[in-house]
């Protein structure tokens, strides 16, 4: 594999200048996960480093980038209705670039699509091009034309990209670019290519910049970061990754995401557990209870295999914290089969619960598959297991009454004179207080009770 080194684009940022003759206008949205909202904050970046300055709605903006997500139809469907609402923007400022990146961009339909219907945008890139954004910038200043690439897959990583990171004590580190499961749901290999590890080296050096700069919870990031360090010849794994992270000096909490249930193992739990800085809380998305779905969803474990996995973390780290992914309705499910999602869920105890009504993406294995559960079933189904789930969760919740935790302060709440913090354990806890200046400082709350999924409590 390939490892580039990010070179700012001269020629781009000069006629940028000379376009514009004052600093132009980004409108910026980022769409779905984690790792887009990092990508995100490359895109400003890169964007920055040739003379953009970030706006805050798209009436006022010279570029408008909408950096998209394809995990559901709901998702794809607002894309396309945000940028219908574009035209007559653009109708009032001729001026005005759209451009429109990320998963959604890597679909040749898709494609196609903004191709016909949307001739109001600009610029469509894929997902792994953020490094080319200034480029096409500086073609589309100069030709006129619209340029709308179509999906390319990369093989390489580009290191050094600049990071216009959205928030100064949290921030996203990606360890891995890429899936290669192919769950039979997800449309995620299809629009981010195979796996590709980055060097540890390439890690750390982030990693020590942000401690150093103050960030205090750092989350790393990969579709399976389980199988981090797969075609990199380093001979280290995810938990030594973790553990050669933890010996970093500082006051900070390590986060990780997502798990794949096939290939999370004892020693990463053991690894957890010996360390200073990685938070008791491990999302591992089951997404279901059933074998045989699993088996159709090509999940590659089965409930009782991943049911072991939480009873050697529970025993390990008592306090651990579950959290995890479900989809409801996948084609075909039995109410039998559904049930046992119900009852793996109950033996788990998660403290959050992601949950999905399953959605055909075309391409996938899975959207050839019959399917006879009606969307009222289904919307069923996800009503009754988010019942279940709600039980769960205010009773976790409400043992924590009476504790004293120590939580990272990230700002103000819903209601006016609250603030909110993030335990390590990721659960969050509001409590009275208008002092700002606290924001992303360590501080310990003594908790009253819970409503819902939110601990309330009193700053010590
Ligand atoms: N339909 C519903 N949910 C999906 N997910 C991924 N693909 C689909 C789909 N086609 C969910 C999975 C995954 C999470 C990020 O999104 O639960 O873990
Ligand atoms: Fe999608 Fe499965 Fe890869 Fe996650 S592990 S991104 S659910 S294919």
């Amino acid at each position: 594999m390939d490892f580039i080194q990010f070179e700012r684009n001269e020629a781009a940022a000069r006629e940028i200048e000379h376009h514009y003759g004052r600093a132009p206008r980004l409108f910026l949205h980022s769409y779905g996960c984690q790792q887009n909202v990092n990508d995100g904050e490359k895109i400003r970046g890169v964007l920055q480093d040739i003379g953009f300055v970030s706006c805050s709605s798209p009436e006022d903006a010279d570029l408008v980038v909408f950096n998209t997500c394809a995990i559901r139809e709901h998702a794809e469907d607002r894309v396309f209705g945000n940028i219908g609402a574009l035209k007559p923007i653009k109708e009032q400022n001729p001026g005005l670039m759209i451009a429109v990146c990320g998963c959604m961009t890597q679909q040749e339909t898709i494609v196609e699509k903004f191709r016909k219907s949307y001739p109001y945008v600009d610029i469509v890139l894929g997902t792994n091009a953020i490094d080319e954004f200034p480029q096409k910038i500086l073609e589309k200043l100069g030709r006129k034309k619209r340029i709308l690439t179509s999906p390319v897959e990369r093989t390489d990583i580009v290191e050094g990209m600049p990071v216009a990171r959205g928030c100064t004590f949290r921030a996203w580190l990606p360890i891995m670019y890429g899936c290669d499961n192919f769950c039979s749901y997800c449309i995620v290999p299809y629009v981010r290519g195979r796996e590709r590890s980055r060097r540890s080296a390439d890690i750390l050096a982030e990693f020590k910049s942000l401690i150093d700069q103050g960030y205090k919870d750092i989350t790393l990031l990969g579709q399976n970061v389980n199988s981090y360090g797969k075609g990199l010849d380093e001979g280290l794994d995810f938990s030594d990754l973790l553990a050669m992270l933890d010996k970093v000096e500082g006051d900070y909490r390590i986060r990780f995401m997502t798990s794949h249930p096939k290939d999370a193992t004892h020693k990463l739990i053991d690894t957890i557990a010996a360390s200073h800085h990685i938070c008791h809380h491990l999302h591992l998305p089951v997404q279901s209870g059933s074998d045989e779905v699993l088996r159709r969803m090509n999940r590659n474990y089965t409930a009782e295999k991943y049911l072991d996995l939480i009873r050697y973390a529970k025993e390990k780290i008592p306090d651990l914290t579950f959290s995890s992914d479900i989809i409801v309705g996948f084609p075909d499910e039995t109410e039998e089969q559904f049930e046992q999602t119900l009852e793996l869920v109950r033996t788990v105890r998660y403290a959050q619960l992601f949950t999905f009504i399953y959605s055909k993406r075309t391409g996938t294995r899975a959207a050839e598959m019959p399917d006879h559960v009606t969307h009222k079933e289904k919307t069923d189904r996800m009503a009754r297991l988010l019942a279940v789930q709600d039980e769960i969760t205010q009773e976790i919740y409400s043992a924590y009454a009476g504790k004293c935790v120590r939580v990272l302060v990230e700002g103000p709440g819903r209601e006016d004179g609250v603030m909110t913090g993030r335990l390590d354990n990721n659960m969050v806890v509001e409590f009275p207080c208008t002092d700002a200046s606290l924001t992303g400082m360590f501080e310990l709350v003594d908790v009253l009770d819970a409503k819902g999924a939110v601990l309330k409590g009193n700053l010590v």
